[in-house]
C-alpha cells in the first residue's frame, strides 16, 4: 500500500506540473485514480529480497502452484485452464495451462483500454530526430482491429502464417497484434535481411501474405523494403502484399496482389472479436541461426510465452505502472518481440519504439531521447554501448538522465569497460544494470541480476541469478552434472519454463537433436557458463559454431554455404574473432580451386557481395584470408580451434598440432594473417 501511495504521489507530482501548465488537472486526477486501480490489479513489481527468495524457492519446489497462481492473477482467460503443466525435459515437451482459452491481443490491449483508454501504449521515436508520436491503448486497439479485419478479408484464417517485414513502427506492432487477434501466426523477419533470406523464411513458414513498407529509414538512410520483397517473391507463391507507406516513396505495386495497408484499413471496422485460442496454439515463428543447416523457425505458443514475457518484464526491470520504458531493439528480433511488444503491453506499460540508430544525428541520440521522453528503464545492446563510449562522456552528460531507474543489456557478453561506463556515466552509479542472459528459444529472460540486487552488490558483466522457475545446470563434456561453486561447464536448463520454444517449425526432429538429445533430461543452451565462488552465473560464450555479431546470432555454416557457391572457391571455414565494437567479427578462411586466374582482391569482393545479398550486410566477413589449405585432422575434420586462435591474433595458443594431416599449413596461415592486419 505504501508503494501505491508513493507511486501515485510521484505520478501526481509529474503529472500535476504538466497539468497545471496545460490546465488539464481534472484529467490528471482521473489518470492517477486509474493508475492506482491498475496497480491494485497487477500487484507490485519491486519485491523485497526475502519475498524474492521465497518466490524463487516456491517456483522450483511447487511450480504448479507458482505458475498457476500467476497465470490466473496476471492474465485474462476466456476459459480457465485445467492443468498447469504437462512437461518433460527428456522428450522436450513443454505444455502449459492446458485446455485454457486466451487471446493475446485482448490481454495486451482491451483490458487496459477498459481501465484507461487514453493511457499511452507506444511512443514511437521516429528516425527523424526530435520527432515522437504517442499512441494510446485505445488507438492501438482500433488499428489492430482494422488490420485484423483486412487480414480476414484477404483470406487469412486461424493457424495461417503472416510474414511481417517492416520497420519499427506502431503499425508494425498493430500488425503483430492483429495476427494474434485472429489466431494467425506471425513470422517477423528483420527488415535488414536480404531478398534471398526473406524468401527462404516466407517459404519455410508457408506465409501466403506479406506485410511490408515502401521504405525503411535508419539514420536518414532509405532502405527499399518493397523492392526487396518484390525480389524475394520471385521465388515464393504469395497471394497478397500489404504495403505501409512509411516514406511515401514511389514503389512498384503489382495489380491484384499489392495493396496499400492504410487504404485497406480505412474502410474497416475498429472492432474485431478476439479469437479464443488454446494456450498451446502457436503464437509466432521467429528465425534464428544454429551451428549447422539453414536458420530454424523457433515456434512459441500463446499463454506460457505471454505470462513469461510479462513477468520477466515486470520484475527484471522493476516496471511500475506509469513508467516510460524503452527497449531499443528492433521488433525483428526476439528482444523486440518480448520486451518491446508483448511483455510491456501485457503489463499495460508505455513502451518506446526506437526506429533510428544510436549515432544519428549524433552519439547523444539515446540520452537526448531519455531526457525528452523521461525514460525510466533503458534496455540496449553491449555493441551500442561499446560504440558510444568511444565518443566520450560529453554526449551523455549534457542530457538529464535523472528519470532512469534501471539499465538493461542483452544479446552478448558485455565487457567490463562497457559495463562500468554504462553504470558510472549513463546511470550515474544509481541505476542497477540488468545484464540479461536468454535466447530466442527461451522466449524471455532466464538469468539476470535484478531480483536480488537490492541486497547484493552488482558484479560487472555477470547475469548472476536465475529467474523464477529457472534451474541452471552446468555439465562437463561427458554430460555429468557439476555441483557446488567455482565450476565452469556447459550451460543447460533443468526445468521447463512456460516461455520455452515448443518446436522448430516443421522440424521436430531437429528441435530434439539440437536442444534435448545432446544431454538427455536437460535443455542444452549452446553456451558455456561459470558459477563463481558465490554461486553467481557468468556466461563464457557459445560452445558451438554460432557467432554473435553486434548481438545478432549467426551460424558460421550459413556464411560458408554462401561462399562455397563461388566458382573459384574450393573450401571455406568461417570463425568469429574478437571485435572491439561488434563483440565478434566474421573471419573467413578460403581455399581456391587450381588454376584460378582471377585476382584475390576481386574474389574477396565478390564473396562479400554474395554474403550481403544472400543473408544481409551484418553477416559480411570483414576479414578474408585466401589460405593455402585448411588445418585438418587425418580423418578430414577442420580444426577450427586453430583457425579461431589465428583469427584472434593468438597464434601462440594453437597448442598441439601433431594430429593434423599437414601441419605446415598452420605456419602459412599465421603468416597470411599477419599480412592482413
Ligand atoms: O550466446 C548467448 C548470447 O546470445 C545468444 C542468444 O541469441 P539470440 O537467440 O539471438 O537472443 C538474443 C537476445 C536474447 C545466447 O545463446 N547472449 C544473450 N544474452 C547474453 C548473451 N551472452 C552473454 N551475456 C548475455 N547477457
Amino acid at each position: 500500500m505504501s508503494m501505491l501511495i508513493r507511486i501515485s504521489r510521484d505520478l501526481m507530482k509529474n503529472n500535476l506540473q504538466h497539468a497545471v501548465k496545460n490546465n488539464t488537472w481534472y484529467q490528471t486526477k482521473s489518470r492517477c485514480l486509474s493508475i492506482a486501480a491498475a496497480l491494485q490489479h497487477y500487484g507490485p513489481s519491486v519485491l523485497g529480497a526475502d519475498q524474492i527468495k521465497k518466490m524463487y524457492e516456491q517456483s522450483l519446489s511447487d511450480p504448479e502452484t507458482f505458475w498457476g497462481e500467476h497465470a490466473r492473477s496476471k492474465l485474462n482467460w476466456i476459459k480457465d485452464f485445467e492443468q498447469v503443466s504437462n512437461s518433460d525435459m527428456n522428450t522436450g515437451k513443454h505444455e502449459w495451462f492446458l485446455n485454457g482459452k486466451i487471446n493475446v491481443s485482448e490481454n495486451c490491449l482491451d483490458r487496459h483500454v477498459a481501465r484507461d483508454p487514453d493511457a499511452t501504449a507506444l511512443i514511437w521515436e521516429k528516425d527523424e530526430p526530435n520527432t515522437h508520436v504517442k499512441v494510446s491503448y485505445k488507438e492501438l486497439l482500433e488499428k489492430t482491429c482494422q488490420v485484423a479485419n483486412v487480414l480476414k478479408r484477404k483470406g487469412v484464417q486461424k493457424g495461417d502464417t503472416v510474414c511481417i517485414y517492416m520497420p519499427v513502427s506502431p503499425i508494425a506492432v498493430a500488425c503483430m497484434l492483429a495476427c494474434t487477434r485472429i489466431g494467425a501466426i506471425h513470422s517477423v523477419v528483420f527488415a535488414g535481411f536480404s531478398a534471398e533470406a526473406l524468401s527462404a523464411r516466407i517459404n519455410d513458414g508457408g506465409s501466403k501474405i506479406v506485410i511490408t513498407a515502401d521504405e525503411g529509414l535508419r539514420g536518414s538512410k532509405r532502405i527499399s523494403l518493397k523492392n526487396t520483397v518484390d525480389k524475394a517473391l520471385e521465388n515464393c507463391s504469395v497471394d497478397n502484399v500489404l504495403v505501409y507507406q512509411r516514406t511515401g516513396a514511389d514503389v512498384h505495386m503489382q495489380h491484384g496482389r499489392d495493396f496499400y495497408l492504410e487504404e485497406e484499413m480505412s474502410s474497416e471496422s475498429v472492432e474485431c472479436v478476439p479469437e479464443p485460442m488454446d494456450s498451446e496454439d502457436p503464437l509466432f515463428i521467429l528465425y534464428t541461426s544454429g551451428s549447422t543447416g539453414k536458420p530454424k523457425g523457433v515456434q512459441h505458443s500463446q499463454a506460457g510465452y505471454l505470462l513469461y514475457a510479462m513477468m520477466t518484464h515486470k520484475y527484471v526491470f522493476k516496471y511500475e505502472v506509469g513508467d516510460i520504458y524503452a527497449c531499443v531493439a528492433d521488433i525483428g528480433w526476439i528482444t523486440g518481440h518480448s520486451y518491446v511488444v508483448y511483455g510491456p503491453l501485457a503489463n499495460g506499460a508505455t513502451s518506446v519504439l526506437f526506429e533510428s540508430v544510436p549515432t544519428y544525428p549524433d552519439p547523444g541520440r539515446y540520452w537526448e531521447m531519455v531526457e525528452r521522453l523521461k525514460v525510466n528503464q533503458f534496455y540496449g545492446a553491449p555493441t551500442a554501448i561499446r560504440l558510444l563510449l568511444k565518443f566520450g562522456n560529453e554526449f551523455v552528460e549534457k542530457y538529464d538522465r535523472d528519470t532512469l531507474k534501471v539499465l538493461g543489456t542483452v544479446g552478448e557478453p558485455i565487457n567490463e569497460e562497457a559495463w562500468h561506463w554504462y553504470y558510472d556515466i549513463v546511470g550515474q552509479k544509481k541505476c542497477p544494470i540488468s545484464d540479461t542472459w536468454w535466447q530466442t528459444e527461451t522466449g524471455g529472460i532466464v538469468i539476470s541480476p535484478v531480483p536480488e540486487q537490492d541486497v547484493v552488490p552488482p558484479k560487472p558483466a555477470c547475469p548472476m541469478f536465475p529467474f523464477f522457475g529457472v534451474k541452471p545446470i552446468l555439465l562437463d563434456e561427458e554430460g555429468k552434472e557439476l555441483h557446488g561453486n567455482d565450476v565452469s561447464g556447459l550451460l543447460c536448463l533443468g526445468s521447463s519454463l512456460p516461455g520455452m520454444a515448443r518446436t522448430i517449425h516443421g522440424d521436430q526432429e531437429r528441435f530434439l537433436d539440437v536442444y534435448y538429445r545432446p544431454y538427455p533430461g536437460y535443455y542444452f543452451t549452446g553456451d558455456g557458463a561459470r558459477r563463481d565462488a558465490e554461486g553467481h552465473y557468468h556466461i563464457t560464450g557459445r560452445v558451438d559454431d554460432v557467432i554473435n555479431v553486434k548481438g545478432v546470432r549467426l551460424g558460421t555454416a550459413e556464411v560458408e554455404d554462401v561462399m562455397d557457391n563461388h566458382d573459384a572457391v574450393a573450401e571455406t571455414a568461417v570463425v568469429g574473432y574478437p571485435h572491439e565494437i561488434k563483440g565478434q567479427g566474421v573471419y573467413a578462411y578460403v581455399t581456391l580451386k587450381e588454376g584460378i586466374s582471377e585476382s584475390e582482391e576481386d574474389i574477396k569482393k565478390e564473396l562479400q557481395a554474395m554474403v550481403k545479398s544472400s543473408i544481409g550486410s551484418f553477416a559480411v566477413p570483414e576479414m578474408i584470408q585466401i589460405a593455402p589449405g585448411l588445418p585438418k585432422t587425418r580423418s578430414g575434420k577442420i580444426m577450427r580451434r586453430i583457425l579461431r586462435c589465428v583469427a584472434a591474433n593468438k597464434p601462440e595458443d594453437v597448442g598441439d598440432i601433431s594430429t593434423l594431416a599437414d601441419d605446415s599449413v598452420v605456419e602459412e596461415i599465421i603468416a597470411n594473417h599477419e599480412k592482413l592486419l
